[in-house]
């Protein structure tokens, strides 16, 4: 499925990238799954309709109440969550959640997460089907759940099964996110590319930990998190780096992007688009600011196309 998003300013530089599978989405900057919700609660604040792709939280096939709290822990540059993707399931998300977005002319980039191989199938199969669906991206990295997520991406061969299997069902473009959690990234992702993904993105949250030292207990009840914020842009930037010059599918950069400056190092190493996650937490507009941001950088230094600034890079100093 090829979606053209809406064209560009010809007074401005042009800002649309293809992000693989054919989705060819406005200007590169995205929210991160988990961190803007289902949009709506954000439309108060954001003008969603600046954005290049809104990507939901993650769904499962049925509803999952989450982890038990506390699962949510400040830490020095950053935060710790065990959220264990609360959901309320593909269907009533279908139902209830996904037509608020038929307002806007963005792309819809649904998260999806399953605690099986079948159970991935079976959310991708009813969201292939589903109208107002413009991509997925596959959630093989979460680092708080029991079952499935981080179990499929911290293995090469399961990485490239789920990914083929997932492929074989679906039209609609293929985002298959990786986790930082493993000794290489490069392996996992060559894996999925071999399968057939038409874009990866990463990384995932950096699974940590925090102790209450009143109590001697962890802050979190599931003792462990994942890591995300400002702390972790540095990893984050150079994964991306790395994955940008093992494949040559569009590499989506995500972990700790609060601003346009942190956005642009991102697409200078290499990267085709961008999420911001924790960062619309602390400002609600920060996807806008991200995007106005780039913008001016670009005029100021007379680029005209994003894409000719992408994977600039200039390794030797
Ligand atoms: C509260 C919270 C919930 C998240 N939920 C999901 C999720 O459902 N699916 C997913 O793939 N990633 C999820 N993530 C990970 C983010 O999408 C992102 O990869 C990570 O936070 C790093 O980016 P950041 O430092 O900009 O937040 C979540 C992160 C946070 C903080």
């Amino acid at each position: 499925m090829i979606r053209k998003m809406n064209l560009n300013d010809p007074c401005k530089p042009k800002m649309a990238v293809n992000i693989g599978g054919g989705l060819i989405i406005k200007n590169p900057v995205m929210t991160a799954s988990g961190t803007f919700g289902y949009g709506e609660e954000y439309a108060p604040y954001c003008d969603i309709n600046r954005l290049g792709a809104v990507i939901v939280k993650g769904v499962s096939l049925e509803p999952r109440a989450g982890n038990p709290p506390p699962r949510i822990i400040e830490t020095p540059c950053g935060m710790l969550n065990a959220i264990g993707l609360e959901n309320p399931g593909v269907k009533i998300f279908i139902k209830e959640r996904l037509p608020f977005f038929k307002q806007f002319d963005i792309a819809v980039i649904v998260n999806v997460f399953g605690e099986t191989l079948d159970e991935y199938k079976q959310v991708v199969e009813i969201l292939s089907d589903t109208e107002g669906v413009h991509g997925l991206e596959i959630n093989i990295s979460c680092p708080n759940v029991k079952k499935g997520g981080i179990v499929f991406g911290t293995d090469p061969d399961m990485a490239y099964e789920v990914t083929k299997e997932i492929k074989g069902i679906t039209d609609l473009p293929v985002i298959v996110k990786l986790t930082p959690n493993v000794t290489d990234v490069c392996v996992i992702a060559e894996s999925v590319q071999e399968a057939g993904a038409d874009a990866i993105s990463l990384i995932n949250t950096l699974t940590g930990m925090s102790v209450d030292i009143e109590q001697r207990k962890p802050h979190l009840k599931n003792i462990t998190g994942g890591l995300s914020g400002p702390a972790i842009k540095p990893v984050a930037l150079r994964m991306v780096w790395q994955v940008v010059k093992r494949v040559n599918i569009p590499v989506i950069g995500v972990g700790g992007i609060t601003g346009a400056r942190d956005a642009l190092e991102f697409m200078i190493v290499g990267a085709r688009a961008v999420q911001i996650g924790t960062a619309n937490f602390i400002n609600p507009c920060a996807t806008v600011d991200i995007i106005d941001g780039i913008e001016d950088y670009f005029e100021k230094n007379n680029i005209t196309d994003v894409n000719e600034f992408i994977g600039t890079l200039h390794e030797e100093r």
